[in-house]
């Protein structure tokens, strides 16, 4: 039967179309979708922290109806990866559980503090245009939960990046001080925004098997020097400068070259070690722990609903 499972696999992959929950599909093939697939969602709701920091801040009513807005969405966002992940057998618990005990991997980019008003304009426009770059192709990923999952989310990250653009414009727009809260928000969230398109392509354990499994489109380096051609001409516009000398457009490769990135301190956030790792685990702890008679009442209720049915 597996070797029949196989055949048929192949050919799906073969032929670019999609696998569906029900389909035989390889252990590896599973496994990680899981990882990738869990660790995005874990992203999505550990992404959530450094925004929330700055609801009760923001300043005025507007910004702070369109920042719950968004934050709220990484919210749905998380719950829809979840759903997906669930789709390949692990339950939704078990994640949880994989998230809280410090096992699984979230975003390195979570792990950076969010310190000013201006930074909201880097996370929207920076982040969350990484995000967007790194899920356009995901969207046409092998895997049917999670390709159609990634369709909306990027509807939504389209509408988050904008209105991070239309933050720093409006303070690059403003006070002297105001500009330079903007440039000093780009000077932080830069070169940490270029590294969540994870490791270079030579140091990336996984891509090559991904690729072949069309989860993954682009490798890492690849989506990384495209996305640094996007956000070199909205730059332009929003009269800010990036932090990067070395930056500029290699005509004979065709693309983007920028300064080499600090892998070391990518290792040691990756490792738990990055600014806010402890604090953001911690938060998200007490996070499910407020919310257990949530789960309670709901569990409580959906008994009782099966009851009656019954
Ligand atoms: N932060 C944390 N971990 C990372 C990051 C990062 N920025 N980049 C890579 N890693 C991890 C990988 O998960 C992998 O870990 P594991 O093998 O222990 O599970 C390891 O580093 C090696 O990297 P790769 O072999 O390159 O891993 P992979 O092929 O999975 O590529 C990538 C990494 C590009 C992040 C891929 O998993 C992906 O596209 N994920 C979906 C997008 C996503 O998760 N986005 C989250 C942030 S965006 C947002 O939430 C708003």
């Amino acid at each position: 039967e597996d070797e029949a499972g196989q055949a048929r696999f192949d050919e799906i992959i073969a032929q670019d179309s999609r696998i569906e929950p029900r389909d035989w599909m390889p252990e590896g093939y599973r496994k990680t979708l899981t990882r990738q697939v869990s660790q995005h969602a874990h992203s999505e709701i550990i992404g959530m922290q450094p925004e929330a920091n700055w609801i009760t801040r923001a300043p005025s009513l507007k910004r702070k109806a369109i920042l719950m807005a968004k934050v709220q969405d990484e919210a749905g966002h998380g719950l829809y990866l979840y759903s997906a992940a669930e789709t390949l057998g692990t339950p939704r618990h078990v994640l949880n559980e994989q998230l809280l005990t410090g096992r699984a991997k979230y975003s390195s980019i979570f792990n950076y503090p969010a310190r000013t008003w201006a930074d909201m304009g880097a996370i929207g426009w920076l982040v969350d245009g990484a995000a967007i770059a790194n899920q356009v192709p995901l969207c046409r990923a092998s895997y049917g939960p999670y390709g159609r999952a990634m369709v909306r989310i990027c509807k939504e990250e389209s509408f988050h990046q904008r209105q991070g653009f239309e933050i720093l414009l409006e303070l690059s727009r403003g006070t002297a001080e105001q500009k330079k809260m903007a440039q000093d928000a780009v000077n932080r969230f830069y070169e940490p925004s270029l590294m969540m398109f994870g490791p270079p392509d030579a140091d990336s354990p996984n891509s090559k098997q991904s690729m072949a499994w069309n989860i993954k489109r682009f490798s890492n380096d690849d989506l990384r020097q495209r996305f640094v051609g996007m956000i070199v001409e909205q730059a332009k516009v929003l009269g800010l400068t990036l932090p990067d000398p070395d930056l500029r457009f290699d005509e004979e490769s065709g693309k983007w070259i920028h300064q080499d990135l600090n892998w070391d301190e990518f290792k040691a956030v990756l490792a738990g070690n990055g600014p806010c790792n402890a604090q953001r685990l911690q938060r998200r702890r007490e996070a499910h722990e407020d919310g257990a008679w949530v789960r309670e009442a709901a569990a409580a209720y959906a008994a009782k609903t099966n009851e009656k049915a019954a």
